[in-house]
């Protein structure tokens, strides 16, 4: 049987597909896929003669199986149709033995390092304005099929332009709103006296301290090398990228493009009064549009509290590191495994604690591909203040732990002398008990063994001080 799937939208038409296959009991070797019919061949086979068969799939196994769906191995839809219905019927996932599912997560390896390069190698040019708004291009060559999942990206981080991606196959528009259709022509578009302004331009903003031969070339194939006009600039740029690289480790790292910086300052609005929300998730979902300062605009999203919505205890840190900001998940990262590991060893049950930020947005400086923490600005915090209240507010904890400065000053209106307060109980405005301890990272930043041990048993019995408060 020949099932054909469209070209935008491969994925989503792909599980409806097999839902209706599943239905009808045709095994996945007697199927053959195709990508890019037209749409009247498209409809006639996707309509199943029986309803589609829903089948249970964890949520991780599909995701997976959905990223591996974006790779452009042919045989890729026989195997995840295969793993599917397997998957149904009780296959444990994640066994790597089973070399379906091998071979599943590891093109869904390779698909995340494709969207990885497009997120780090399209280079946009100018190619005017519609309106207000500034116009850019950019054409890229992909190994996957990742357009539809690699582009939200720049939507998030170019907002504020209009802007089009082309690659051989799909190209993504955005104007507002994020579009995609099929590319029409399959030629990169050729170096022409705009490609040679676009040069000069990258001339003058080129960050020498990128230049690393060896990790580009090994990061970058050199398939998209022809993509980048600059490429045979490199050569003189590395020859001054030395020099440059000192003057701009003694220059303050700047912090993000400034254009994008002052259209989230003029977007900040730090005295509008906070939404009204109804529930936790209510204002989880309002927190998401925060713009109330500039933090937004080179973060990828908010990130907001998590854990029971009546949780007896809140647990509160500073702000989002660069792991959290990716996931959009409070302490993931390395601050938060530690944190994790001490609060079992405390005895705390960590499905019952809340654990949020002082400030919800990733504040950082770009070095190279780094993005290195700073920490946030009395204004920042005072921005934001708003939201942690208001999360306090609708989960009226017994007792709320600060961990660091940072939360300490929002929590009880001062940070200083931390190292004096800690293991002490003082109260917010509102009279609510605040346990005071360090953020967990100033464990990992300790160069002094000997001291990051005693320090861990220190922060251990804080945290052991919660969950006697818990259990009382
Ligand atoms: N540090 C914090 O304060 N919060 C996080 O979510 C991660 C690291």
């Amino acid at each position: 049987m020949h099932m054909t799937l469209p070209v935008i939208g491969t994925v989503a038409a792909w599980r409806a597909r097999v839902r209706g296959l599943a239905a009808e009991g045709i095994a996945p070797g007697d199927v053959v896929w195709q990508v890019g019919e037209d749409a009247g061949t498209l409809f006639a086979d996707a309509r199943p003669s029986i309803p589609p068969r829903q089948l249970r799939i964890n949520r991780a196994a599909l995701h997976e199986i959905e990223t591996a769906l974006c790779h452009s191995d042919p045989e890729r839809f026989n195997r995840a149709h295969d793993v599917l219905l397997r998957l149904n019927d009780g296959l444990v996932w994640g066994d790597r033995t089973d070399p379906a599912v091998r071979r599943i997560l590891e093109q869904a390896k390779s698909v995340r390092r494709d969207i990885h390069k497009m997120h780090a190698f399209v280079r946009f040019r100018e190619v005017g304005a519609s309106g207000p708004r500034r116009a850019f291009a950019a054409w890229f060559e992909p190994e996957h099929s990742i357009v539809e999942v690699g582009t939200p990206f720049f939507a998030k981080r170019f907002g504020d332009m209009d802007w089009v991606i082309a690659t051989p196959l799909v190209t993504a528009r955005f104007d507002g709103q994020l579009r995609f259709e099929e590319t029409r022509s399959t030629a990169p578009p050729p170096p022409d006296a705009t490609e040679e302004l676009w040069r000069t331009y990258y001339a003058s903003i080129f960050n020498p301290a990128r230049v690393m031969v060896k990790a580009m070339q090994s990061e970058m194939p050199r398939k998209f090398w022809k993509n980048l006009p600059e490429a045979d600039l490199i050569p003189g740029l590395i020859r001054g990228a030395e020099t440059r690289v000192r003057q701009m480790q003694e220059r303050e790292a700047e912090e993000a493009p400034a254009r994008r910086l002052a259209v989230a300052r003029r977007m900040a609005t730090p005295d509008r009064p906070m939404p009204e929300a109804g529930s936790l998730e209510a204002l989880r979902a309002q927190a998401a549009d925060c713009a109330r300062c500039p933090l937004h605009a080179p973060a990828t999203q908010t990130v907001f509290g998590e854990g029971p919505p009546d949780a007896p205890v809140v647990f509160v840190g500073e702000q989002p590191g660069d792991q959290e900001d990716l996931a959009g998940r409070p302490f993931i990262g390395p601050a938060g495994r530690v944190f994790d590991e001490v609060a079992l060893e405390a005895g705390l049950d960590r499905g019952r604690i809340y654990i949020t930020n002082a400030v919800k947005h990733f504040k950082f400086t770009q070095r190279g591909k780094r993005r290195i923490h700073q920490r946030p600005a009395t204004p920042e915090i005072h921005a934001c203040q708003g939201w942690l209240e208001a999360e306090l507010a609708m989960i009226r904890p017994r007792l709320i732990v600060a961990m660091g400065a940072t939360a300490l000053q929002t929590l009880t209106g001062s940070g200083a002398g931390l190292l004096q307060r800690r293991g002490m109980m003082e109260q917010t405005k509102k009279g609510v008990p605040v346990l005071i301890t360090i953020h967990p990272s100033y464990l990992l930043r300790l160069p002094d063994a000997e001291l990051a041990r005693a320090e861990r048993v220190r922060f251990c019995q804080d945290l052991a001080k919660a969950a006697h408060f818990l259990a009382a």
